[in-house]
């Protein structure tokens, strides 16, 4: 069945119905003293505002409910979306008011009251949902018991609007229960996240490169075994290239090993010999810290005491001729530590790359989370890239070929909609 989507949701008109609208605020926040909670990287508030502005212009009364983080169990201060409503009003140009209080912090009295108290092209959002744990509960029980609450703020002519695809991969309340109760819409993000997947994935001009990074194999290894027999090279740099040249036999010093991973990196390096391509070379530091001394060394001789921090020159030069012949490139996870500027070279380096392979004509997607961050924050123009993703986890699984319940939900037959044949 095909996916509803926000055009036909304001075809079918929303002046004064009630939408609660799932987006994905997840942005990095910077708790550090005297910063309070500034935002670091608004890209993903940014993308949420297309969606909520049509819904708003269009008259209708718009609930947001997101996450921050990974609360444990409750209310957690320090991940209150409070900085990201203020954000997001001024980027919207109108007042986000916040809903929850201490006893009630997600759907409780004060977030109904307010949201029965809204008029045509008002926003209410709510505070993080995580902070309720029958948002990521695996007892479906619980977890539709939120949804219920949640759908009741936009009343009975209410739609659902899912629009955060950073958690479509998540099995949620608030990104798929409520998809089941309420008519359900894939938001303009979400939409275009999913086109330019499927055209990732379906039409795929070869040579394909994929570039990943990030500190963890783990995280990373269902889609290394599903991209290596699609992709033409797979590129490996970040935290994680330590556990497959620690494979290859080479000392890696202090640098991030994931040791219950070795023999699986070997498995891998021994089927996808002929894909898989590691650094040469890698830039170490004494700490893991900004201002440790930046050394070059090869990839066979990084000292007991180093830590390795970034891949080195040799490496983005090799990675780069091979990203210039590239069609087609993915890319998720950064090749160091990009936030230490001494450490950023690598990352840029790639990006660089991507950016001019683009220039040439390839179809490049920057995968989210840290990848997009560190575009951003290296100061890359975002127009550089075909597309940047706004989920990480998400457009991997979806790459791993994965079935994503916040997706497959929107799929579903709207709510009702199969009773008129049942009931013949
Ligand atoms: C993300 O940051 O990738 C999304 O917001 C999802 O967050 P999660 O991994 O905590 O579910």
């Amino acid at each position: 069945m095909a996916i509803h989507t926000l055009e036909n949701l304001l075809a079918e008109g929303v002046s004064g119905r009630g939408v609660l609208v799932r987006s994905d605020l997840n942005v990095p926040l910077d708790n550090s003293a005297g910063q309070q909670g500034a935002i670091t990287d608004p890209g993903r508030i940014a993308a949420s505002v297309p969606t909520l502005a049509a819904l708003l212009n269009a008259g209708a009364k718009v609930v947001v409910a997101a996450h921050l983080g990974r609360p444990r169990g409750g209310p957690d201060p320090k991940l209150s979306l409070a900085p990201v409503a203020a954000a997001l009003g001024e980027r919207l140009g109108r007042h986000v008011q916040m809903a929850g209080s201490d006893r009630s912090p997600v759907v409780g009295a004060d977030a109904l009251a307010r949201a029965e108290g809204l008029t045509d092209g008002d926003v209410l959002l709510l505070e993080n949902v995580r902070f309720d744990p029958r948002e990521t509960s695996k007892d479906d029980g619980e977890r539709l018991a939120l949804a219920r609450q949640l759908a009741e703020l936009v009343g009975p002519a209410g739609a659902f609007v899912s629009d955060g695809f950073g958690v479509v991969h998540r099995k949620q309340a608030s990104v798929y229960d409520v998809a089941t109760l309420l008519p359900h819409y894939a938001g303009t993000l979400v939409a275009e996240e999913i086109r330019v997947l499927e055209q990732l994935t379906s039409s795929t001009k070869r040579p394909y490169a994929v570039v990943l990074g990030g500190s963890k194999v783990s995280d990373k290894l269902g889609v290394i075994e599903s991209l290596a027999t699609k992709a033409d090279s797979i590129v490996i740099g970040g935290g994680m290239c330590f556990t497959f040249l620690a494979a290859q036999g080479l000392s890696v010093g202090k640098s991030l090993l994931e040791e219950e991973m070795v023999q699986t990196c070997r498995r891998l390096l021994d089927d996808y010999h002929d894909v898989l391509r590691l650094p040469v070379d890698i830039v170490v530091g004494e700490k893991f810290a900004a201002d440790a001394t930046p050394r070059t060394v090869a990839a066979d001789a990084i000292g007991d005491d180093a830590i390795g921090l970034d891949i080195g020159p040799g490496s983005v030069k090799r990675f780069a001729t091979l990203l210039s012949n590239a069609s087609t490139v993915f890319w998720n996870g950064p090749m160091g530590v990009f936030e230490f500027p001494a450490f950023a070279a690598g990352t840029r380096g790639v990006a660089e790359a991507i950016a001019a392979a683009t220039g040439k004509g390839a179809f490049s997607v920057v995968g989210g989370g840290d990848s997009a961050a560190a575009v951003r924050a290296l100061g890359i123009p975002e127009g550089d890239f075909s597309h940047i993703s706004t989920g990480g986890g998400a457009s991997l699984e979806y790459l791993e070929g994965k079935t994503l319940p916040g997706i497959e939900v929107l799929s579903q037959p709207q709510p009702g909609e199969n009773k008129g044949a049942a009931d013949s």
